[in-house]
């Protein structure tokens, strides 16, 4: 009983806190959806050309912001760390901390009763912090994120040698995947 109650005080403590951030600065809101909006974009499409180019197996390298150049140019100009969380995850580098677990457990249930998922600021250490879900929303991601028998068994192999961890398989399509994460470096009052 008394974990269960801490439990929910701490969710309200960190919503109650993400909100209040959230009205604070709607500028930074709108930064993080505009470079995560392109980063979804550039994934996709370097994905799609390097399925097309050298079949899926050929691709699998290319689901990462490392291999896509602009994540680079992005974080320079507007001066933040991009990267991409999950509570299932294939590279161990992209693991949720405790609170980022959290946090997507609620997306998860938020998605599953049809609520809408907003993007969400978190103050860390003096710097803000724009999280926003990633749904597996095209059939493309099942290739290489779905159940692990119907995973092409060139690609598997693959994941297999890369990634002996990996936990990202398994997922449903319209499922949460897990958030970007992007941490803004410039002090902001
Ligand atoms: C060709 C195989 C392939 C496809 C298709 C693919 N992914 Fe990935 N995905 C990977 C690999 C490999 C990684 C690990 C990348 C790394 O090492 O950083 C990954 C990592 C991720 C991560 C970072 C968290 C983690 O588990 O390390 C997210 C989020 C993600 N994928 C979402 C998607 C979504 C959404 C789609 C569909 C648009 C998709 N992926 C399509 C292979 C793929």
């Amino acid at each position: 009983m008394k974990t269960l109650l801490s439990f929910a005080m701490i969710s309200l403590l960190i919503s109650g806190y993400i909100f209040q951030q959230q009205d604070k600065h709607p500028e930074i809101l709108e930064k993080g959806a505009e470079i995560s909006g392109k980063l979804v974009k550039a994934i996709m499409g370097k994905l799609n050309a390097e399925i097309q180019k050298s079949g899926l197996a050929g691709a699998v390298e290319y689901c990462s912001l490392e291999a896509i150049p602009i994540t680079d140019s992005i974080a320079k100009m507007e001066q933040v760390a991009i990267s991409r969380v999950s509570h299932k995850y294939r590279n161990p580098l992209n693991a949720a901390n405790e609170r980022e677990i959290e946090m997507i457990e609620r997306y998860i249930s938020q998605h599953q009763k049809g609520e809408q998922l907003i993007a969400q600021l978190v103050a860390d250490n003096g710097k803000m912090i724009y999280y926003s879900p990633i749904v597996l929303g095209s059939p493309t991601c099942l290739s290489c994120h779905g159940e692990t028998n119907t995973i092409d068994i060139n690609v598997r192999k693959v994941l297999n040698e890369k990634y002996p961890e990996d936990k990202a398989v398994n997922f449903k399509f319209n499922e949460i995947r897990g958030m970007f994460k992007i941490v803004f470096e410039k002090e902001i009052q």
